[in-house]
């Protein structure tokens, strides 16, 4: 061999080592809400990303993490999400595309990755169908299907026969409530009604008096948290029907962490499930939340939070799998089957689904240390989301 082939023989071999991508920064689009009615989304989503790279030295599977953020807010506009999206693969040359607060952005979003041939990974979004929209998307956060199942499951052994179903108006929405029905009228119950609402800025008076009327045993409801739950919760109570005695059941999206201070004592005694609690006891939690509250003490750790945190965690992992190879048939093929321990708890992805796979947890809401807390007290250990069956 001369010189010449046998420097092209080391770069062949440094190439398969992962050399040839560890010196180049690895590039992600960071595509979220960061301001309007979903604003706490982004905000979430950005912390839990940057609280670990802090903790991994701004490092992902042996390359620098660089993250092109953009605001896709409001985030149930798919136009602009697919424009932005365009953006970032065209002008910003991102690796991989992430993020995504709400379903219609994820929707919107993965026709542009199979083209493109981008890994997506959804870090919210979580309509039941999504991944199935593109085989470049893989998700760490949850499916509605998968955390209404078992409140339903719940609901139907604790005493509680008819139900009014309240739903916001999109994918997310018909998740929940699809899934409700099912599993609870498989059990006995009875379904009394159902209505949807707008995704933003609903007057509820109107379906809280249908409700009224209807005088279930409970409502069972899914809404994107935000002002919209806090005025739910608000009319559920001035109205009269927790006084009437109608129970409130739902994922656990109702009493999330970064609106539950917002909802107030009212919020005492919900009952909810869902896969993450900022008062899950775990070491990965109690170190995830101690660095949360160090870097961000005016905001409190939320499902979307450990969403972003998780996201990047595949992220790292896979990469160390592929030599730090981003090419989205390398890095989709390294992410299926990946396990490890979210703050959330164990979790894996699903090679057949490219969805997560995790624990559902029971909790109810008391007062820990002075502060409104999802307390877990039952759980469904390695659930996949039923959506998919
Ligand atoms: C969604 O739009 O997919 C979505 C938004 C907020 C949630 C869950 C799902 O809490």
């Amino acid at each position: 061999m001369n010189l010449k082939s046998r420097l092209a023989a080391l770069a062949v071999a440094l190439a398969a080592a992962g050399g040839a991508w560890a010196a180049d920064p690895l590039k992600i689009g960071l595509l979220v809400p960061m301001s309007g009615p979903f604003a706490a989304y982004g905000k979430q989503i950005q912390h839990g990303v940057d609280l670990y790279l802090a903790a991994h030295g701004g490092m992902v599977g042996g390359r620098k993490a660089e993250i092109v953020l953009k605001d896709d807010s409001p985030g149930t506009a798919g136009d602009v999400s697919k424009r932005l999206a365009q953006e970032l693969v065209v002008k910003d040359k991102v690796d991989i595309l992430a993020g995504f607060g709400l379903t219609p952005s994820a929707f919107a979003v993965a026709p542009i990755a199979t083209q493109a041939q981008k890994p997506m990974v959804v870090m919210n979004a979580a309509t039941s169908s999504i991944t199935t929209k593109s085989p470049n998307i893989v998700r760490v956060s949850m499916t509605l299907p998968q955390n209404s199942a078992p409140i339903a499951a719940w609901a139907a052994k604790n005493g509680i026969q008819k139900v009014f179903i309240l739903i916001a108006d999109y994918g997310p929405g018909y998740d929940a409530g699809g899934q409700f029905k099912k599993t609870f009228t498989a059990a006995g119950g009875q379904i009394v009604g159902e209505v949807k609402v707008p995704v933003t800025n609903p007057d509820y008076g109107p379906f809280l008096q249908r409700i009224k009327d209807a005088k279930p045993d409970a409502v069972f409801n899914f809404l994107p948290p935000g002002a919209g739950t806090v005025a739910f919760l608000k009319g559920f109570n001035e109205r009269g029907l927790a006084q009437d005695g109608i129970k409130l059941i739902a994922p656990g999206d109702l009493t999330e962490e970064d609106i539950i201070d917002a909802i107030g004592d009212s919020a005492l005694g919900l009952v909810t499930s869902f896969h993450y609690a900022e008062s899950h006891q775990s070491p990965e939690n109690a170190a995830f939340t101690a660095a949360y509250a160090k870097a961000y003490p005016k905001d409190r750790p939320n499902f979307m939070a450990v969403g972003g945190y998780d996201g990047m965690q595949l992220i790292d992992l896979a990469l160390t799998k592929t030599g730090g190879n981003a090419e989205a048939d390398k890095f989709i093929a390294a992410a299926k089957g990946l396990k490890w321990t979210s703050p959330r708890g164990p979790i894996t992805i699903d090679p057949n689904t490219r969805d997560v796979v995790q624990t559902i947890y029971i909790r109810k809401v008391e007062k820990l240390d002075g502060k409104l807390q999802n307390v877990e007290f039952d759980s469904f250990a390695n659930f996949a989301d039923p959506g998919k069956e």
